[in-house]
């Protein structure tokens, strides 16, 4: 059963409750460990994701990843805000890879951690990655 969330603060609203819902759908069954992200266009478009694991485990994508690409692939505007949701206290921050995608197609865009005892946190994305490598240098 769920744990049922208590949000302390409306910030990101219903991206945030998009977020959750999406986690809802993570198939975790090897780390039992869901993840829900969930993107906002310019436009005001919802993007969501769930981290989808895979028995081979290396083809395991995480749920920022799956949001992207759903945006992408469906023609999304400039990405505005990005909701991470994770059950762990200390709030879960995108993996080292999801970074380098958040960077590539969401720029500096605006990311709330958050977990489901209602603790959340909004940062810029470069303030967690902070000298990225980008088309810039090419
Ligand atoms: N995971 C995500 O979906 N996003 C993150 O930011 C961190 C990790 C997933 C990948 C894997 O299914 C599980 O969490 C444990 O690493």
């Amino acid at each position: 059963m769920p744990k049922a969330p208590r949000w302390t603060a409306a910030a990101p609203g219903s991206l945030l409750e998009a977020a959750l819902a999406a986690r809802e759908c993570a198939h975790a069954p090897f780390s039992k460990f869901k993840v829900g992200a969930a993107i906002e266009d310019e436009s005001g478009r919802v993007f969501t994701g769930c981290n989808i694991e895979n028995a081979s485990y290396g083809l395991t994508i995480c749920a920022e990843r799956v949001a992207v690409f759903k945006a992408i692939s469906e023609a999304a505007g400039r990405i505005k805000r990005i909701v991470v949701v994770a059950d762990t206290e200390v709030l879960t921050p995108p993996c080292g890879a999801c970074r380098q995608i958040l960077w590539e197609f969401c720029g500096d865009a605006e990311l709330t951690l958050a977990n489901l005892a209602g603790t959340q946190e909004t940062m810029s994305l470069k303030e967690i990655f902070p000298r990225p490598f980008d088309a810039s240098f090419l």
